[in-house]
């Protein structure tokens, strides 16, 4: 341990002792941490999966007798393999039912004595034979137990066998079923979405499995760790291609694509698939279509093709997606040195789809607004999306499809994982855009909102609180996606990225087709050589055992550093003890040390302590998971240089985003925050404009209308002169999101000339439906802005051009503007139009309610409609196709008044028989919120139009 080699050269010698206090201090609170451990927890590097070495779980969890009452799998089977055949129908039966048929055989083997079968199956109508629900042989001639009874079990989503006498530990079985089931337009399992073009209804079969819907496309052991090799056969109908995982099977069918058939009358294609590898159920993706394809073989022969609606790949709205995917590939190859899993990559825009993308294994589905971008009518912010989200699925084919964690618990690690290296590989397709600095407002600042509300969670939970399929579904928040983004960015840049790379391409190789929890990556990021002052497991559990994270408070006079859990509502309650709390004087995470070792100004001489002109700036690369405070000495040092220098400091973003959240915790002054904005008639950068201009909303959105806007008119200005009156469009990336934002704000603040153009813009459109004179990096803003002060005739302009819209995110941009509106009876029309399949599609409903909550005037309606329709809603939508969380807290955002506060207590109350289901969380930290937003509102409210007052005259 004498080599303290994590600090780079070329750096002063005071960090150097600083790191070495660092050392000696993490050995203090290690012990510290261990007796905090033994007293909550388990052992540290317990997975969170079986349960072996943690405490025994909450006594209150009543676990049911019969095994088919359980949410979990017996281990006694285990599959190897699955022969799946599937017949999507396009058309509707006599019943005016779209329907699929199907057959599979599942063969697995017995590792555990037992006589019952149990194994998922969902909304399947099952064919029976001799009164049985399946079949059952021995392979390869040995003999099987008959069946003595078999049943469904609905609540738990099983077929159950009871057999006549049990399966012989070692032996191999297969099971043979023949099912019916819906083609339903309900967004999960094997399901139907529809497209209208050139005036005829096209139906495309598709599917979405993740989390729990693989068994109501087949009976199936769904779940992660029971991977398999599933042999594909899909029948369609004659003019219609089928997708899967895998390329088409070439032995099957030399010649052409799939074998042309005659099945019960019906002329059809039978389309083999080569054989998968091993892999987990929820990854598997079938599709029908009479979608097109555009292809290229830039990557050493691997096929690379972009599927989607005829019209759209013919407007060429797919050459971005298929532009950046190579590129994307290639980065990821060479990033965790492993070549591509499989032979072909495929990447489909579906019409309707819930999530925004989903990464099947060789098949990866998209909305049409995350995969296609037309060179024309899309904006700047499309097409960051695009290149993100294609960069984040294809992060998965290796990191959670080659190896996939053993349960849903450790969600955190897969998706955490996915959503830091999206921002490597989209800066690798698209270098000049800088996208590595946005993890910080997309993800951090983002998280950060949530973790510091008491009823925030550690990321990893243990394996028994996470069962059925709403706790799972649960387990995709924000919290799992960011805060594990941010801490394992904040890991690599501590272990270098080189080092973290080497780790990582170790566990990729050991694991390769199997399953994991998320210590063995530490295991193998530990093993890669590097030394380090402790444990990886023990430097992470801090932050992925604990929930939160801390404010690190910096006196420069006496240059202590100590820390503290940091809570937006100091008086809320945590029942976690959290031991970010050690307030002892000089200790500090060994996180810490890597964002001193980066202090390149640090004008001080001795550590932390700084006099006369000398300040200290901490976290300066922003990529420490905690806040930083200072004394008001510093603070005051470091105001008055972003006032004369301000370039200097070079995480301005987090200075304010720190200083704005701080006051809300009421450590420092709202008028200290309210200050770091002042300097910003000269900041030209997008990041840190974009953190101020999110931290003043929630001032509009507490107090509505404030003269807080008035002080950015120089700013505004600024952006008007080099836009030439805000019409041309700067080259810079972004620059570009700039000017959308100051377009937003001179309009939001009235500035009349602002407003005369978007009523000119809007006005000619209409003129003229087929010449949009809007840039498309403006429409958003405009459209909004024009609705907002027009009348019925502007929405409806607006919802014709919406039912028309070719472009999926042009479609996108209207739907969310035609919220915008100020009348109220619009708005509650368009809340009805939300539920009406027919006008808004399914996938659409939650985020279309929630842009009319986010509007003052909808806020009030959009709430009345949620709390009038919640059973409604909870029942017709279902998990699949409703995002109830992002609902909750949509539409509760701006709750800041005790009325408000008593309606939502009422509203749980009220729908405990219903439940919220995976929204169960999102409402406890809404009334968190509320009660945070009183108390805040009530003391602030003065200061703040005070200050605003004195600085705007
Ligand atoms: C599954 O299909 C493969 C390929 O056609 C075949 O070799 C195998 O015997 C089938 N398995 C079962 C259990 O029918
Ligand atoms: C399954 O069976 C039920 C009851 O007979 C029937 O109502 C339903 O329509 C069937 N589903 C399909 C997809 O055939
Ligand atoms: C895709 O790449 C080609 C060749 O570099 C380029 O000409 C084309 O403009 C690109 N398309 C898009 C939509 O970026
Ligand atoms: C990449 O993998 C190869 C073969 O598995 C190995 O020899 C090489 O050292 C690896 N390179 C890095 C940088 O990890
Ligand atoms: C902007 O508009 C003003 C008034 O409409 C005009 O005087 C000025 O020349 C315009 N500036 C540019 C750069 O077009
Ligand atoms: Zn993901």
């Amino acid at each position: 341990m004498g080599k303290v080699y994590y600090i780079s050269k070329n750096v002063s010698l005071g960090i150097l002792v600083l790191a070495a206090i660092a050392l000696a201090t993490i050995i203090a609170l290690s012990i510290a941490y261990d007796k905090e451990r033994a007293k909550n927890r388990g052992k540290p590097g317990d997975g969170g999966t079986g349960g072996s070495s943690t405490s025994p779980p909450p006594t209150t969890h009543f676990t049911p007798k019969e095994p088919w009452d359980r949410y979990r799998l017996p281990d006694s089977l285990v599959p190897v393999s699955y022969n799946v055949t599937l017949w999507p129908r396009l058309e509707p039966n006599t019943d005016g039912l779209y329907i699929f048929t199907g057959n599979s055989k599942v063969v697995f083997s017995c590792v555990k004595e037992t006589d019952l079968i149990i194994i998922h199956c969902n909304k399947l109508n099952l064919t029976t034979f001799s009164g049985h629900h399946a079949k059952l042989s021995g392979l390869s001639e040995a003999a099987a137990p008959s069946i003595q009874k078999s049943w469904l079990v609905e609540k738990t989503a099983y077929l159950v066998l009871r057999l006549h006498s049990s399966l012989t530990v070692g032996a191999t079985y297969v099971l043979h079923t023949e099912f019916q089931g819906e083609l339903a337009d309900d967004l999960e399992g094997f399901y139907r979405s529809e497209y209208t073009e050139d005036g005829v209804k096209k139906v495309v079969a598709t599917s979405q499995m993740q989390a729990t819907y693989a068994r109501k496309a087949f009976p199936c052991f769904d779940e992660p760790a029971l991977k398999a090799v599933f042999n594909v056969i899909i029948i369609h109908s004659r003019g219609t291609v089928a997708l899967s995982n895998m390329s088409r099977s070439n032995c099957s069918s030399p010649r052409t694509d799939s074998a042309e058939s005659v099945i019960d009358g019906v002329p059809v294609k039978v389309t083999t698939f080569e054989p998968t590898k091993r892999m987990s159920t929820y990854l598997l993706a079938f599709i029908v279509s009479d979608f097109v394809s555009i292809q290229s073989n830039q990557n050493n022969n691997l096929l690379i093709r972009i599927w989607a609606r005829k019209k759209a790949i013919d407007d060429r709205q797919g050459d971005y997606a298929l532009n950046v995917t190579g590129p994307i590939l290639q980065f990821y190859e060479r990033y965790y040195n492993a070549t591509y899993p499989l032979s072909k990559s495929d990447q489909i825009a579906l019409p309707d789809f819930n999530a925004g993308a989903m990464e099947n294994w060789g098949l990866v589905t998209y909305r049409e607004t995350a995969l296609l971008y037309d060179p024309i009518l899309s904006s700047t912010g499309n097409k960051e999306r695009i290149t993100t989200v294609i960069s984040h699925e294809l992060a998965h084919m290796w990191f959670g499809n080659l190896v996939t964690l053993q349960w849903w618990n450790d969600l955190w690690l897969n998706e955490g994982f996915a959503s830091y290296v999206e921002y490597l590989g989209a800066d690798y397709a698209e270098p000049t855009w800088n996208m590595k600095d946005q993890i910080v407002l997309y993800d951090v600042h983002k998280v950060f909102a949530v973790d510091a509300l008491a009823s925030s969670h550690p990321l990893s939970r243990r394996a028994e609180e996470v069962n059925d399929p709403s706790q799972i579904s649960e387990m995709f928040n924000t919290i799992s996606y960011s805060k594990g983004a941010a801490v394992l960015r904040m890991l690599s840049e501590f272990l270098t990225e080189p080092v973290f790379a080497r780790g990582l391409s170790s566990y990729l190789n050991t694991f390769a087709f199997g399953n994991t929890v998320y210590t063995d990556l530490w295991d193998h990021l530990q093993q890669v050589g590097m030394q380090i002052p402790d444990t990886v497991h023990n430097i992470m559990n801090r932050w992925t055992l604990q929930m939160g994270f801390p404010v690190v408070t910096v006196d420069t006079s006496t240059g202590t550093i100590n820390q503290k859990h940091f809570l937006l509502d100091p008086e809320s309650v945590v029942d976690r003890p959290s031991e970010f709390n050690s307030c002892r004087a000089g200790v500090i995470d060994p996180m810490f040390s890597i964002l001193m070792k980066r202090v390149s100004v640090v004008y001080t001489n001795s550590l932390m302590r700084a006099s006369g002109q000398e300040w200290v700036l901490l976290n300066t690369n922003m990529s420490g998971y905690f806040r930083v405070n200072y004394d008001l000495g510093n603070w005051d040092r470091l105001l008055s240089l972003l006032n004369t220098n301000h370039q200097v400091i070079i995480n301005r973003a987090q200075i304010i985003d720190d200083a704005f959240n701080l006051a809300r915790a009421k450590i420092v002054s709202t008028t200290l925050a309210l200050r770091t904005t002042k300097y910003l008639s000269k900041e030209r950068d997008y990041i840190p404009w974009e953190s101020a201009l999110r931290n003043l909303d929630y001032y509009l959105l507490m107090f509505d209308r404030t003269e807080v806007y008035g002080a950015f008119q120089k700013y505004e200005n600024h952006f008007k002169t080099i836009t030439e009156n805000w019409t041309k469009v700067p080259t810079g990336h972004t620059d570009q999101y700039n000017q959308i934002n100051a377009i937003g704000v001179a309009c939001n603040t009235g500035v009349e000339s602002c407003r005369d153009l978007i009523k000119t813009w809007y006005r000619q459109w209409m003129e003229n439906p087929n010449q949009n004179p809007i840039h498309p990096n403006l429409k958003g803003t405009v459209y909004c802005r024009a609705i907002a002060f027009g009348g019925v005739e502007e929405w409806e302009f607006a919802w014709e051009m919406f039912k028309n819209a070719t472009l999926a995110s042009e479609a996108a941009r209207l739907r969310s503007a035609l919220a915008c509106t100020k009348a109220p009876w619009l708005l509650n029309r368009y809340l009805e139009y939300s539920l009406d399949p027919a006008k808004i599609r399914k996938q659409d409903a939650t985020s279309t309610i929630q842009s009319i909550a986010r509007n003052v005037v909808g806020m009030p309606l959009a709430w009345n409609f949620v709390r009038a329709r919640w059973s409604y809603i909870f029942q017709q939508y279902g998990e699949g196709s409703f995002s109830f969380s992002s609902l909750i807290s949509g539409v509760t955002q701006r709750f800041s008044t005790e009325f408000e506060l008593q309606e939502l207590k009422q509203f749980k109350e009220d729908n405990l028989h219903v439940g919220f289901g995976s929204a169960t969380l999102a409402l406890e930290q809404a009334i968190e919120k509320t009660t945070a937003n009183i108390r805040w509102v009530t003391e602030n409210k003065a200061h703040v139009l005070k200050w605003l007052t004195e600085e705007s005259t």
